[in-house]
């Protein structure tokens, strides 16, 4: 097992890892190993040194003692869906990928706070299954729910497609139990709610992205489902300009934007009809919770089943390519003039912005079309367009990071700064955890 940066094998680290989490859940042949060395978009890989499958908190705890002894990097994993190359190892042989994925159980619902305690592990989806069987709801929602797990979310802050009525996941979030570098296991989920060891950890590890602990577990608050079922439309417009009067809506939930060229996308790799009698440059999903109010000419279907055509765009631009993914957050009134200056800035490459327009969170996803699925070929020329969209969010008065968080992605723009150097230096001192991501350290 070589050791990081290709040193001799760093002596027992298997035997060690075994002895703590089992042999089975020691993974190194690269045929198994790689999937968890690539990230959802193809664009960053690496081979681990190995993957360990913990499947308990004390586990986790042993496998980061070992590492921590060894000096190897660990990088916590959940459902490797994150898309800012945070959840795979930076160098071949170098990190072992720490998998939370057996840390699956969820809790009991503690009535009084509505609210439960749910190992990192668990999918969005094995939440929102408990909190309908308790007929309730856990407010955080985005289209990889099936395999995105709880500390993923919780430790990239994801927003997903309900943050603009119900919050994104720091909202959501009581309580954590994590493991830090040194092994020591921080709990702030067993007990009363209510009870305080000290201040909550919770927000600390809310977006932390694997560099201050490996979260284990956290509480998470559910909420009540909407009296009636939401009305759910997807509307036409002359252009995203229009949609901004259409975000005054009270019980508004979701916002959605969505522009000709990706809804034809979608249509063409989903097999979908197109939604409205006429084709509209954009178009706007909308999820109200009560009476949408709309103005009397406008072009509309309303049906839940719209959802579709929106959660189906990243899927439908990753058949194009690799695509760059910059998510990133503007004033709400400034996304028209952004989306609309984007195609001559990324020249040559294709560009799909959609997403989040309510809370003002843009997904840019500029592709080389025609390279094909898991292909960039122009890896050069499209870091170069990176340059250029980065400038102009700047002159929109944006921020370049939003709800998928910094990773390795967006480190060369998102500068270090000294208090969060200071919190990842007095947590994580060695730098093992997640090396190279986010601003923290480096
Ligand atoms: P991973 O990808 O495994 O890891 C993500 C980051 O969290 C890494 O830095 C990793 O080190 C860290 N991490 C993971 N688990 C732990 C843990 N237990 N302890 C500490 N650190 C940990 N994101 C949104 O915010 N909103 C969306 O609407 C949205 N839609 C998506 C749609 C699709 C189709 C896809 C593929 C992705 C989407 N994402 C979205 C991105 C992604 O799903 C989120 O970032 C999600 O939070 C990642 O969860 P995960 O379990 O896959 O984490
Ligand atoms: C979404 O909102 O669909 C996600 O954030 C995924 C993406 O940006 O592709
Ligand atoms: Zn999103």
């Amino acid at each position: 097992m070589t050791a990081p940066d290709g040193d001799p094998p760093v002596p027992g680290l298997r035997s060690r890892l075994a002895a703590a989490v089992g042999p089975d859940h020691v993974l190194t042949d690269p045929a198994v190993t790689m999937s968890y060395g690539t990230d959802w978009t193809g664009r960053w890989r690496a081979r681990p040194l190995a993957v360990v499958r913990p499947g308990s908190t004390a586990e986790v705890a042993a496998t980061i003692r070992v590492c921590a002894d060894a000096g190897v990097p660990v990088v916590p994993q959940g459902g490797n869906t994150g898309l800012v190359g945070g959840s795979v190892p930076r160098g071949d042989g170098r990190m072992v990928v720490l998998s939370t994925r057996r840390l699956a159980t969820v809790g009991p619902l503690d009535r009084g706070t509505r609210s439960l305690v749910v190992g990192a592990g668990a999918s969005l989806s094995d939440v929102h299954r408990a909190a309908a069987r308790v007929g309730l709801r856990y407010a955080v929602d985005l289209a990889a729910r099936d395999s995105a797990t709880v500390g993923g979310t919780v430790a990239t802050n994801a927003a997903g497609l309900r943050a603009l009525g119900l919050g994104d996941t720091r909202r959501q979030v009581v309580g954590v139990e994590a493991v830090l570098a040194d092994g020591t296991v921080v709990d702030d989920v067993t007990g009363p709610p209510a009870g305080r060891d000290g201040f909550p950890l919770a927000g600390l590890l809310c977006g932390s992205e694997g560099t201050l602990a490996v979260i284990t577990a956290a509480r998470l608050r559910l909420g009540a489902p909407p009296a009636v079922p939401p009305v759910t439309l997807l509307v036409g417009l002359a252009s995203p300009a229009d949609a901004l009067a259409l975000l005054d809506q009270p019980g508004l939930t979701a916002a959605e934007l969505l522009l000709r060229p990706g809804l034809e996308l979608v249509c063409r790799v989903g097999g979908l009809p197109d939604p409205l009698p006429r084709a509209w440059p954009a178009y706007l999903l909308l999820e109200v919770e009560g009476e949408p109010v709309l103005p009397d000419d406008v072009d509309a279907v309303v049906d839940p089943r719209v959802w579709a055509y929106r959660e189906g765009m990243t899927d439908a631009i990753a058949t194009l390519g690799i695509p760059h993914k910059l998510d990133v957050a503007l004033p709400v009134d400034a996304v028209p003039a952004f989306v609309a200056e984007l195609p001559a800035v990324v020249t040559p490459f294709a560009v799909h912005p959609f997403g989040h327009l309510g809370v003002g969170n843009v997904h840019v996803n500029v592709v080389d079309v025609g390279s094909g699925p898991g292909r960039d070929p122009d890896r050069a020329g499209l870091d170069a367009v990176d340059e250029r969209v980065v400038r102009l969010v700047h002159r929109h008065g944006g921020a370049v990071a939003a709800e998928h968080g910094i990773g390795v992605a967006k480190v060369q723009w998102v500068g270090p700064d000294p208090v969060r150097t200071r919190l990842k230096r007095a947590l994580d001192p060695a730098g093992l955890l997640n090396p190279g991501v986010a601003t923290s350290m480096r």
